[in-house]
């Protein structure tokens, strides 16, 4: 069973960043920029719908920025006006939007929500490094706006590279004085000690110690005012009832990654499998059954398909991320 309380949803494959290792730049030719409007949420986000199965949205996505979709707000308003105790998580770099903007979405926003800044440098050009193109000005001055105007929960999400990691902490000092509740490291696995393909020299690659030992990026979390969300009971029941699998613990029937949706409107059962990389191929061949502007997502949802042949798990993404030698409750819980 698909855990249906989280949806992951990526409301724009847009961005105006070229980060080298995200899949815009790894993987353009199958690229599509596109997005979702206000109508495809009130299509397949009928308020019964929102009210019986929602607890969480997180707007972030494997190709794009939310912050670049023409209906983040009105999308925001929407589901908050069926069912205000949605957590709306957003993922941004944060570049380029105006006060006025930053404004509209903390009105929108409350204590339980949270706007992610994946911001890698400390200041302008050592951001450039990683995040190309972005505006360090307008990502700062967008936390400076949400945090007068809003009481939504601000996290500076940074990733290790080579070019940060004897500055971590002068970025942790400097995420606290903007008031940000939160620093979240992550240790990526994109790096040439993983992939041989970004050697022989991966001039992006830190030290060993900020480089992921496991097949997941993994978090560090450093807390400022301790305002994190407790984990929701149904994340915890639906781990226990799944936890004793013998090889797959599948974190689709947990739920703490969400069910996943592109900004083409097509429905997969997490992030992972969406990934546009050669290994995923088979994916882009099965979600077209999934395609949500021909089936409503109550009806993708309930297909045979998730109770007969998903089940064998076969797929790379399945094997490795969801291996039960993997998932423990930590694991299960985190995003
Ligand atoms: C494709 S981005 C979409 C959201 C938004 N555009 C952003 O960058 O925050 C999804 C996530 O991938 C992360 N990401 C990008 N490049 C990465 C890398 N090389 N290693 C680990 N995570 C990465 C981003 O920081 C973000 O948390
Ligand atoms: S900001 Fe996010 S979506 Fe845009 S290029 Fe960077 S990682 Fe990709
Ligand atoms: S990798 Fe496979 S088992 Fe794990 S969440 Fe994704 S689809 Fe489910």
């Amino acid at each position: 069973m698909l855990a249906t309380w989280h949806f992951h949803i990526e409301i724009s494959s847009k961005c105006t960043l070229a980060c080298p290792r995200c899949a815009r730049q790894e993987v353009p030719d199958t690229l599509v920029n596109t997005e979702l409007d206000l109508a495809f949420f009130q299509r397949n986000f009928a308020p019964e719908f929102v009210r019986s199965h929602v607890e969480k949205i997180t707007f972030c996505g494997d190709d794009g920025d939310p912050i670049y979709a023409h209906d983040l707000i009105p999308v925001i308003r929407y589901i908050k006006d069926i069912k205000p105790a949605v957590e709306i998580v957003i993922v941004t770099n944060g570049s380029y939007k105006k006060d006025q903007w930053w404004q509209e979405l903390g009105d929108v926003l409350t204590g339980i929500d949270s706007v992610h800044f994946s911001i890698d440098g400390y200041d302008h050009d050592s951001n450039q490094l990683y995040r190309v193109n972005s505006d360090w000005a307008s990502s700062i001055e967008g936390i400076h706006t949400l945090r007068a105007f809003s009481n939504v929960q601000i996290v500076w999400a940074a990733i290790a590279f080579q070019f940060n990691e004897h500055a971590i902490e002068r970025m942790k000092v400097y995420a606290k004085q903007l008031g940000v509740d939160r620093f979240q490291l992550t240790r990526s696995t994109k790096f040439a000690k993983v992939y041989p393909v970004y050697g022989p020299v991966d001039q992006l690659q830190p030290s060993n110690n900020f480089i992921s030992n496991t097949e997941r990026f993994e978090r560090e979390l450093t807390d400022f005012t301790f305002r994190s969300n407790p984990v929701p009971d149904i994340n915890y029941t639906l781990y226990n009832t799944v936890k004793d699998n013998k090889l797959i613990v599948p974190l689709c029937s947990i739920g703490n990654k969400g069910l996943y949706i592109s900004a083409q409107g097509l429905l997969y059962p997490c992030c992972w499998v969406a990934n546009r990389y050669s290994h995923n191929n088979e994916w882009q061949d099965i979600t077209k059954k999934f395609d949500l502007a021909e089936r409503t997502l109550e009806e993708c949802l309930a297909d045979q398909f998730w109770k007969s042949d998903f089940q064998s798990y076969k797929w790379r993404e399945c094997q490795t991320k969801c291996a039960a030698a993997v998932v423990d409750e930590n694991y299960a819980t985190e995003w």
